[in-house]
């Protein structure tokens, strides 16, 4: 049985003073060992919400990593950086970063690359524009995003591999894909790296569904057999909201047994 994992990314949201505050709000009402729960803040409240979280089950995770361990690259942050930050997961190829910021499938594989060598758990986003699922194109682009992601996966532990299905026009839409189509899209996924890594590595690596999760929404996609866990955008700022899915998550490990 696959740990579910609900990982909040405040994008470029929560100073670092909000963040001591959201951080008490989540240890009061989050904190199980059920659930893998991580929060991703920007990385100027990364120090204080790792301070927040001492002694923590939650997991701090930084929203973008670069592939060199350090030089002359304005505005990245290294893994080392982030290691050093209190870092044990980041945030891959998301695409508000492929839209907005060059990302392209390329450097996503040169970032998980760094992430993997300094054991920072990859959260690795993939998904579709609206434009491609209308075309038919969905499992077209999704095998070319995984392509890149497995070149030169020999030796990978899938089991600390995290993937993040975040189907472009379901991000902060208020549009979520449904229960029915994320699990279309994740047994996809789980087939193609059964093909690519062996029946094992698809049998533990853990996928995330993404796009506009809710307190509402989140029971219905987390119950689907292949939807171990979410990754959370506008949902995660609140606590009361965040809270209700890692529960939503929790409840589900006892009907996936
Ligand atoms: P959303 O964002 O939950 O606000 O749709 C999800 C994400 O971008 O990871």
């Amino acid at each position: 049985m696959r740990k579910p994992v609900i990982a909040g990314n405040w994008k470029m949201h929560v100073r670092a003073q909000e963040a001591t505050e959201l951080v008490r709000q989540l240890r009061a009402a989050c904190e199980t060992d059920a659930v893998e729960v991580v929060v991703c803040p920007p990385s100027t409240s990364l120090a204080t919400a790792h301070e927040a979280l001492r002694g923590s089950s939650i997991g701090l995770g930084a929203q973008n990593v670069h592939w060199e361990p350090q030089g002359a690259f304005t505005g990245e942050i290294s893994a080392p950086m982030l290691v050093e930050a209190g870092c044990r997961y980041v945030i891959i190829g998301h695409s508000e970063r492929r839209q907005h910021f060059g990302e392209t499938d390329a450097t996503v594989r040169k970032r998980l690359g760094a992430a993997l060598t300094h054991h920072l758990t990859p959260i690795v986003c993939i998904g579709e524009t609206l434009a491609e699922r209308e075309a038919n194109q969905t499992w077209a682009v999704l095998e070319r995003q995984l392509g890149a992601v497995f070149t030169d996966c020999a030796g990978w532990d899938c089991g600390g591999l995290i993937l993040a299905y975040e189907p472009v026009w379901a991000i902060g839409t208020g549009r979520n894909a449904t229960p029915e189509q994320a699990q279309d899209a994740h047994q996809f996924i789980r087939q193609w790296v059964a093909k690519r890594c062996g029946a094992a590595a698809a049998h533990v690596i853990r996928l995330l569904y993404g796009g506009s999760v809710s307190a509402g929404n989140a029971a219905g996609l987390l119950q689907q057999p292949d939807v171990d866990g979410a990754l959370v955008g506008g949902a995660s700022l609140k606590a009361d909201a965040f809270t209700a899915i890692v529960r939503a998550a929790a409840d589900t490990t006892a009907v996936k047994t």
